[in-house]
């Protein structure tokens, strides 16, 4: 399981392994825990170098000078679960040393095929699902098929987000490449051909690359490039010219990587998913408490904070409205000193993009001195929070640079669903269809597709309302949390001041901030509480405001009654249709931002991650 890695090959005239780990380097701003390379220098062995830790553990394996090798393939590794050491590092061997293969990605079947090899003898030495598919890849090759046909085979029978780079020391002029959703860029140079899974790691051999589209296989030599499909079928590409430059490029050509975050979402709803749903329509959780806690524990207490309290706030009314299982949400710097209640029934959920938020860590270790149980919900596999609490959810949205956290939040929410879905499972709720539930969450990655080609319409609401002074947030249950999390989004990227609060609240205060022109941004995708809202949008619209309604395309109930509607696409959980309506609301925020010359993925004041208290 290793999304959002850093993959590179080469095969040409230069020192090959230079080239790859210069590529590595050129990839380092993507995170990466331990990194590794395999090379041919025309003996009949692979060799590999790998290190556990930064870049410069491997560069110091290269200190004496490098070997001499036209054909190379590297990985840097961002862990998402099994601990980054020179064992889980790539690249990893099929069962015979034949080939040696990299992968970026998620293999969601790897522990089928992983029974069957093993039933025909392979041994393996790690745990990575990555292994398996070089086991696979070899056993196809040692029957004497090509290195791009055994690959084909292997692509065939796998099921996730993945791309592999292999090499064979029986095929020393060539190398393949294959991808199935996780990135995959060919570079073509004179005499030589290279692959990333970003092009900042091309731009210094070429600018001439081949964007690899899903279910392909590439096999490069010398003399360039021959693509096919699955079942060997020429695949016609389209060579384009990268005309970025190399800090363009990090961004994936966005102008910064809070918009690249933002789009990557759905990959990341992808990624946080596999795997953990199963064939049955059941979730599955890896290395949670046995089921006997799941079914004694009967509070939840969740500890976080910014973005990702405004999740847990999320999780607290699913938990509730779904379980009936009572849920507090805490601040972390409230409550390590607010003397919590708690129980030895309770448990305690921290969520933490980063892991190493110094709050939630110490509220962490208040929580373990009483001997609370702690689940952490963390994205950086190795961090503080994500060692030290009993049991550990990762959200697996790969590494979140912008400051201004919005990938994560969705992965967040996602895995807290996925956590109440188990719940139930466990607990044999009889009320809750947790089939239909895991089918919605099978939906989401292409309700979130759909929202990006929301942006011409926010851009327009951005430059209309680029200069308000104040900026409402309003919603009730599930859409009131999306409109705390909103609200942080335009307060922290364009430093606009927000007025967020249950809308049912406005009369009761907030109203008497509303003068003609205010904008007034209404989360209204619970048709159950619309109607009720509707007064509430009249409240404001009676003292002149502007009413900007976030609501789901089935709805037409607001239409010519708000000034503005966004439509996002309909589904049927509640709680996925309000987190899907933060997605305009983040670009919402962002292009404002962008319109008011802002310092986007680096705010004033602000840090990526907190670690002081
Ligand atoms: C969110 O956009 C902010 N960057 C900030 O509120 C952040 O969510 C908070 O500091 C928590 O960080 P963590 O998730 O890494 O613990």
């Amino acid at each position: 399981m290793a999304p959002m890695c850093g993959i590179a090959g080469y095969i040409g005239p230069r020192k090959a392994v230079d080239v790859v780990f210069d590529q590595l380097k050129r990839l380092e701003y993507r995170g990466y825990d331990s990194a590794g390379i395999a090379y041919l220098n025309g003996d009949s062995t692979i060799h590999v170098l790998k290190r556990a830790g930064k870049l410069t553990e491997l560069g110091k394996l290269l200190e004496d000078g490098s070997p001499d090798s036209g054909l190379a393939i590297a990985h840097s590794r961002w862990a998402t679960h099994g601990a980054p050491t020179d064992l889980n590092a790539h690249p990893h061997f099929d069962q015979f040393g034949d080939i040696a293969l990299i992968h970026n990605g998620i293999i969601e079947n790897y522990l089928e095929v992983k029974a069957e090899l093993m039933a025909e003898g392979h041994v393996f030495r790690s745990e990575t699902d990555t292994e398996v598919a070089a086991h696979l890849i070899g056993r196809e090759h040692a029957s004497g098929l090509t290195l791009e046909e055994s690959v084909r085979r292997a692509v065939r029978r796998l099921r996730g987000a993945f791309a592999f780079v292999v090499l064979s020391r029986r095929e020393p002029e060539k190398f393949v490449a294959a991808r199935n959703a996780s990135p995959l860029i060919v570079g073509l140079g004179e005499g030589e051909s290279m692959v990333a899974s970003d092009v900042p790691a091309l731009l210094p051999y070429t600018r001439k690359v081949v964007i690899i589209e899903d279910d392909r296989v590439a096999m490069l030599t010398r003399d360039g490039v021959v693509v096919t499909d699955l079942e060997g079928r020429p695949a016609p590409y389209e060579p384009m010219t990268i005309d970025w430059d190399v800090e363009a490029a990090e961004k994936g050509g966005y102008e910064h990587f809070m918009l690249k975050e933002i789009h990557e979402q759905p990959l990341v709803v992808r990624q946080c998913l596999a795997g953990r749903l199963d064939e049955a329509g059941r979730v599955r959780l890896e290395q949670v408490f046995s089921d006997h806690v799941w079914q004694e524990i009967d509070r939840v207490n969740i500890i976080a904070c910014g973005t990702a309290y405004h999740a847990g706030l999320l999780g607290k009314y699913l938990l509730e409205m779904m379980l009936r299982l009572p849920t507090d949400v805490f601040y972390s710097s409230e409550f390590r000193y607010g003397d919590p209640l708690l129980s030895d029934r309770s448990l305690a959920v921290f969520i933490s993009q980063s892991g190493e938020t110094a709050d939630s860590l110490a509220a962490l270790r208040l929580c373990k001195s009483r001997r609370i149980r702690t689940l952490g919900i963390v994205n950086v596999v190795g961090s503080s929070i994500a060692r030290e609490c009993d049991r550990v959810l990762f959200t697996q949205a790969g590494p979140e640079i912008s400051v201004a956290s919005t990938k994560a939040y969705v992965a967040q929410s996602l895995v807290l669903q996925l956590l109440a879905l188990y719940i139930a499972q466990v607990r044999e709720m009889p009320g809750i269809r947790v089939g239909e539930l895991v089918q919605d969450l099978r939906e989401f990655e292409s309700r979130m597709d759909r929202c990006l080609i929301l942006e011409p319409q926010v851009q327009e609401l951005a430059e209309r309302f680029v200069g308000a002074p104040l900026v409402f947030f309003l919603g009730r249950n599930a859409d009131a949390h999306v409109a705390r999390e909103a609200a942080l989004k335009l307060k922290e990227v364009a430093y606009v001041p927000t007025q967020e609060s249950p809308a049912g609240e406005l009369k009761h205060g907030p109203l008497a901030l509303i003068e003609p022109g205010t904008l007034a941004v209404f989360g209204a995708t619970d048709p159950e509480v619309r109607e009720k809202l509707a007064s509430n949008i009249r409240e404001v619209q009676a003292r002149g405001g502007f009413v900007l309604a976030v609501t789901t395309d089935d709805d037409t109930s607001l239409d010519g009654v708000s000034e503005a509607v966004i439509k996002v696409p309909a589904g049927r959980s509640s709680y996925l249709n309000a987190l899907l309506s933060v997605v305009p609301l983040q670009m919402f925020a962002y292009h404002v931002a962008r319109l008011r010359g802002c310092e986007i993925d680096q705010p004033r004041n602000l840090a990526k991650s907190v670690t002081v208290e």
